[in-house]
């Protein structure tokens, strides 16, 4: 295990048969329609890979990312569109892959700007919620796992740049990111 991690809160194994069971529910969900799957960079880039794999019908993907928390590990309450997709969505059902749900505030201001564009359908997808955090209302339509309020990394998942390669999901040592603060 990495020495910044205090321990581990999903493991590889549990990662891969939680998402493969996300795509069955997602695949059930949209009966017979084509996704766009969109992955919000750079977090979900994993989760999305993943996920994809494991879906039999064809999925489209693209990828956009919108402003994030830099080094602090508090949601800035704003969001603004930093590299947009560059597929057209009207008229298509677009599934939103998202690394973690935290306040909520991400999503609920991106889906109005995307529903703007005249999409079939928008639905969410996230492979990690902590509700217990929420701030803005927001519907997950399909959830991995629900965690406790501790700040994670792994598997996409970030602490400044870091740790996104991390097979499994850990929780990140305090000492760590109290250091910057
Ligand atoms: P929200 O707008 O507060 O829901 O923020 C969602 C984004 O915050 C995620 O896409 C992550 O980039 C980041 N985030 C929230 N909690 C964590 C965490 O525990 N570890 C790493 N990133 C997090
Ligand atoms: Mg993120």
């Amino acid at each position: 295990m990495h020495p910044d991690i205090q321990r581990i809160l999903i493991s590889e194994k549990e990662l891969y048969e939680r998402v493969k069971d996300m795509a069955a529910e997602i695949t059930a969900s949209f009966s017979g329609k084509d996704l766009l799957v969109i992955g919000i960079l750079k977090g979900s880039v994993i989760f999305l890979a993943d996920l994809v794999r494991q879906l039999p019908r064809p999925a489209a993907f693209d990828f956009m990312k919108v402003s994030s928390y830099g080094l602090s590990t508090e949601s800035s309450g704003s969001v603004s569109i930093l590299c947009d997709i560059t597929e057209n969505i009207s008229g298509r059902h677009i599934l939103l892959a998202e690394d973690i749900i935290d306040t909520g505030q991400t999503l609920s201001r991106l889906i109005p700007l995307l529903r703007q564009r005249n999409p079939a359908s928008v639905k969410v997808a996230a492979l990690l919620d902590k509700p217990e955090r929420r701030t803005a209302s927001l519907s997950v339509d399909f959830t991995g796992f629900t965690i406790p309020d501790e700040f994670v990394v792994g598997y996409g998942l970030d602490y400044a740049e870091q740790y996104r390669n991390l097979p499994y999901i850990g929780v990140l040592k305090p000492s760590i990111y109290q250091r910057s603060l």
